[in-house]
């Protein structure tokens, strides 16, 4: 049995729809009991900021998709590693190399990392690029009208579909030769806002304009949305620069056997979500 965490997410619900593509038996955690996730998979209720709500969940698990950033990780691995589990796949990010302590982002990662590497638990970590998916916070935008006001407008990323992070931990939590492994996930090219929004404008057929945001504006936008701590980390990443995820990695192509799905795909994909 597989456990994936975050399955009514981005990331965590493209992990259950892969491992049910290749007919793995999933379990997914939830936090609510009428959570619906991909393709109706079992459910169990937990709570990761809470251990002791997670013993059913664990029951049989040998392999868990688990994202990062909980409290006492050390301690959640244990638990997990006392009900048997064996491997975990761990999301976190191209920002857990930068090992940087005074970045908020940076560091839930690479500690939910080093915590995981100092387990007894075989381990794989999963370091995606910008999600694609987060094109959805245009949506409030597109709804009014066609003009999008886009946050650091320069920063290009070469963004990866949240299905291809699914491929690869569900390569990885059933195949073998991925213990140990951090692959680092991206799309196949590096595209600003702009480039996404004129990428949205052909598949939804709308005449979209991308107006990039000032520093001033992204920080007062991003100011009402997330603690001060992510935003001065999201600074520090995209206009001090300490973080470039504009290249390019082949690792979705080496673990899945294709390449990786393009912002095209993804936006034809999720069209109907844009309308
Ligand atoms: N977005 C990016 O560009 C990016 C890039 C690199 C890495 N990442 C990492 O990827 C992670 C996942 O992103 P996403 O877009 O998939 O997130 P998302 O769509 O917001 O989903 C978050 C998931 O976590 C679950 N969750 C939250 N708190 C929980 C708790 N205490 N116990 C159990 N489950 C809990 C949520 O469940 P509920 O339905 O109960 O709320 C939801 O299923 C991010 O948090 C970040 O660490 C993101």
């Amino acid at each position: 049995m597989f456990l994936v965490t975050g399955a009514t997410g981005n990331a965590g619900g493209e992990v259950v729809r892969a491992l049910l593509g290749a007919d793995a038996p999933v379990r997914a955690l939830v936090r609510k009991a009428d959570a619906r996730v991909p393709g109706g998979a079992e459910t169990a209720v937990g709570d990761l900021n809470d251990h002791a709500t997670l013993a059913e969940a664990l029951v049989g698990v040998q392999g868990m998709f688990l994202m990062s950033g909980y409290p006492d990780m050390p301690g959640l691995l244990a638990r997990a590693r006392e009900a048997g589990v064996r491997h975990v796949v761990l999301l976190s990010g191209a920002s857990a190399a930068l090992e940087d302590m005074d970045n908020a982002v940076s560091r839930y990662m690479t500690l939910s990392e080093r915590a995981l590497r100092g387990s007894e638990l075989s381990w794989t970590f999963l370091r995606p690029h910008a999600f694609m998916s987060n094109a959805l916070r245009w949506l409030p935008q597109l709804r009014e009208g066609d003009t999008v006001r886009a946050q650091f407008p320069d920063v290009a990323a070469a963004c990866v579909d949240p299905a291809d992070i699914g491929a690869v931990a569900a390569r990885a939590l059933t195949g073998t030769g991925h213990e140990g492994r951090i692959y680092e996930l991206t799309g196949p090219q590096a595209l600003r806002p702009a480039d996404q929004i004129a990428v949205l404008a052909e598949v939804l057929g709308r005449d979209l304009r991308c107006v990039g945001l000032s520093d001033e504006e992204t920080r007062a936008e991003m100011t009402g949305a997330m603690p001060s701590e992510y935003v001065d980390a999201f600074f520090r990443f995209y206009v001090d620069g300490t973080l470039d995820e504009s290249t390019v990695v082949p690792d979705v192509a080496q673990v899945t056997g294709r390449p990786p799905r393009t912002f095209e795909q993804w936006a034809a994909a999720h069209a109907d979500a844009f309308r």
